[in-house]
């Protein structure tokens, strides 16, 4: 399929938008500089935290899993039976785990938890993170998937 361009320039710190990308929707979130710093303190509490049995492009790689440090580009699609996530950013949220809980994605049909990279915790039924598409830029404003 062709690819799906986004213009992502008025997608302020904090928001997600969802872009449909061969009938599949992506998830396209601007993190914080604080979401982006508080994601390597919750290596050890994830599955993959490096991303080593998980989808993703080659050319993404680290705990942020994306090209550029702000911009999460995931599938919207549970690891697990393919439910969608749940964005769910509050931190300290009590039904996900209270202090514990730094922000990501929660799916309602098993209770796989994710976080702002799309990574899986440990103890949920999904096995892998969130997938990452192929994706790029045209200029500073748009995100091209596929
Ligand atoms: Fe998401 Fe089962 S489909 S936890």
């Amino acid at each position: 399929g062709a690819p799906v361009k986004a213009d992502i320039g008025k997608l302020e710190p904090g928001q997600m938008v969802v872009v449909e990308w061969r009938g599949k929707p992506v998830y396209v979130m601007h993190r914080t500089p604080e979401q982006v710093a508080d994601l390597p303190k919750l290596d050890s509490t994830l599955k993959d935290p490096l991303s080593e049995i998980s989808e993703q492009p080659d050319y993404i790689e680290g705990v942020e899993r994306s090209l550029r440090p702000e911009l999460l580009v995931v599938v919207g699609l549970c690891t697990h039976l393919g439910c969608a996530p749940k964005f769910r950013p509050e931190v300290g949220a009590a039904d996900l785990g209270g202090e514990e809980w730094l922000g990501g994605f929660f799916c309602p049909c098993h209770g796989s938890k994710f976080d702002l990279s799309g990574r899986v915790y440990s103890g949920v039924p999904a096995s892998a993170n969130l997938v990452v598409p192929p994706y790029s830029f045209e200029g500073d404003n748009v995100l091209v998937i596929g």
